[in-house]
């Protein structure tokens, strides 16, 4: 089965309103030939309206970094999944390991997120990943099959039909140590491989399993000619338009 590879932005907290409007509109231009990739960035929530506008006629999509799973309520500080879609996203990263890290995200909140995303009509971008430490203790696959099964408990393969994982080990994020392709191949393939026993092989199949962690220009074609890897998750390298574009043109 052919999937269509992504290749996902996070600009996580960097860019103001102005900055975010011209990055994306340049984005845009470089892209506009671009057909057999799907891009999106995840600006701040601040930056999405104006974003949105940019990006209106474009085929660069817009997501956001987080959200909150209720709908609307008493909730100081948080935004909700029909906010953002009704912003003009049609993405949602949800536990990034920055936001299990320093803001306490269980998988059980990742699991409600990753729902309501669902049921709001987002796509969302489920982020895994082990830290050194649990790879130093060989912890590695449990930490990825907790991540996922708890992550993803009680949906079924119907719910997430749309369902993009990202694995993103946490020493690779920033700081410039790029998982070798055999480490990310043999882990993609286990991804793939638990898929397929929690939810069957059309799932299994079907879904996009992105890299992400100090994907840059200089490495993104040997990571993503890999069999499981079909796309990335960016974040420092999708600040610049134009290492950006290279990722999202690595086969060119
Ligand atoms: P870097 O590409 O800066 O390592 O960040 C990866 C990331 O966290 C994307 O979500």
């Amino acid at each position: 089965m052919s999937r269509t590879p992504l290749i996902a932005g996070n600009w996580k907290m960097y860019k103001t309103g102005p900055e975010a409007v011209a990055a994306a509109t340049r984005l845009a231009e470089l892209a506009s030939d671009i057909v057999n990739t799907d891009i999106m960035i995840a600006p701040t929530f601040l930056s999405l309206p104006l974003v949105s506008g940019v990006l209106a006629e474009s085929n660069v999509k817009l997501g956001v970094q987080n959200l909150f799973h209720e709908t609307e309520g008493a909730f100081t500080g948080e935004v909700s999944p029909g906010m953002v879609k009704a912003a003009g996203a049609d993405y949602a990263i949800i536990g990034h390991s920055e936001r299990r890290q320093y803001f306490g995200e269980t998988d059980d909140a990742v699991c409600k997120k990753v729902k309501a995303s669902i049921d709001a009509d987002l796509i969302p971008i489920l982020c895994i990943g082990e830290t050194e430490e649990q790879r130093a203790d060989d912890k590695t696959f449990s930490v990825l099959d907790k991540q996922i099964t708890n992550g993803l408990n009680s949906l079924c393969s119907r719910d997430l039909g749309t369902l993009v994982l990202a694995y993103e080990p946490v020493w690779a994020i920033g700081t410039g140590k790029t998982a070798t392709p055999e480490q990310v191949a043999g882990i993609h393939e286990y991804i793939r491989s638990l898929i397929n026993r929690l939810f069957g092989n059309e799932l299994a199949m079907s879904i996009r399993i992105l890299y992400g962690g100090s994907v840059k220009p200089k490495n993104a074609s040997e990571l993503m000619a890999l069999d499981d890897v079909d796309g990335a998750l960016v974040g420092g390298a999708s600040l610049d338009v134009d290492a950006f574009i290279q990722i999202i043109r690595y086969d060119r």
